[in-house]
């Protein structure tokens, strides 16, 4: 069951979800648990990042309780590397909030032993107790993490071939396409549909006629996106734009 939350702009999406994530850290903490975070990458979740950088320096929340899970990292990147999700993580979120480093992970883009390193990650995310609330982006393939299609509804963490849609999509990060990784690792459909919620969001009207199929169509490998129809607390934060298929 898909919600659909239209928000006036990039700025009150992020407001809306730093809110509730904000909450939940606050409900969690009062009983002495840890709130177990999956983390996207992209430009979809930087208004978000900014906000939680906000309300850790003006409004004082604490994150030190909080554990993080990435959904993907590239082949072949490792954390000095500009374009590496790692590198991303913490130049746009980590070192502005008080997590502590122990409780971030990501994905092993420089691994030598990729399934032994996915088999790792899904039980650390088992043994963090599951992920209690997890932020998507959507790629125009549909998909979700790098779950490019087909991607089935028991897909674990793994190495992925990248689509060329999201080789080109995510080209003008690298400056040229020939340096875009052909793989990545990625926490599977199945380890996504795990997380207790999940909230997308999407901006754009790029991204209108994916939003509508994740939507609107069957769930089915072909499009990553749809089996999100199956999850019972997901929420789909749109802007205008994104929405504007439906
Ligand atoms: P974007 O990527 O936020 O850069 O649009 C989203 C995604 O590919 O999941």
């Amino acid at each position: 069951m898909i919600a659909i939350r239209l928000h006036p702009d990039k700025q009150s999406a992020a407001q809306a979800i730093a809110r509730e994530i904000a909450d939940l850290i606050a409900i969690r903490s009062e009983s002495g648990k840890p709130t177990v975070l999956g983390l996207a990458t992209g430009s979809t979740p930087l208004p978000l990042y900014a906000e939680l950088i906000r309300l850790r320096r003006e409004a004082g929340i604490s994150f030190r309780s909080v554990i993080t899970f990435n959904l993907d990292e590239y082949e072949g990147l490792g954390p000095t590397h500009p374009q590496s999700y790692r590198r991303f993580m913490e130049e746009n979120l980590f070192r502005h909030l008080d997590i502590p480093a122990a409780n971030i992970h990501i994905p092993d883009g420089l691994t030598k032993n990729a399934a032994q390193n996915c088999a790792d990650y899904e039980e650390a995310i088992r043994d963090a107790g599951g992920i209690d609330l997890q932020i998507l982006g959507i790629g125009r393939t549909g998909h979700i993490g790098f779950n490019e299609p087909p991607s089935s509804a028991d897909s674990r963490t793994r190495w992925v071939r990248l689509d060329e849609v999201t080789r080109r999509d995510n080209s003008a990060f690298f400056g040229d396409m020939s340096l875009v990784p052909h793989g990545a690792l990625t926490m599977g459909v199945a380890t996504i549909l795990q997380a207790r919620r999940i909230e997308l969001i999407a901006f754009g009207e790029a991204k209108a006629e994916i939003v509508r199929r994740a939507i609107k169509e069957a769930p089915s490998a072909g499009c990553p996106a749809t089996w999100l129809q199956r999850h019972p607390r997901c929420t789909f934060h749109l802007d205008a734009g994104a929405a504007q298929a439906l």
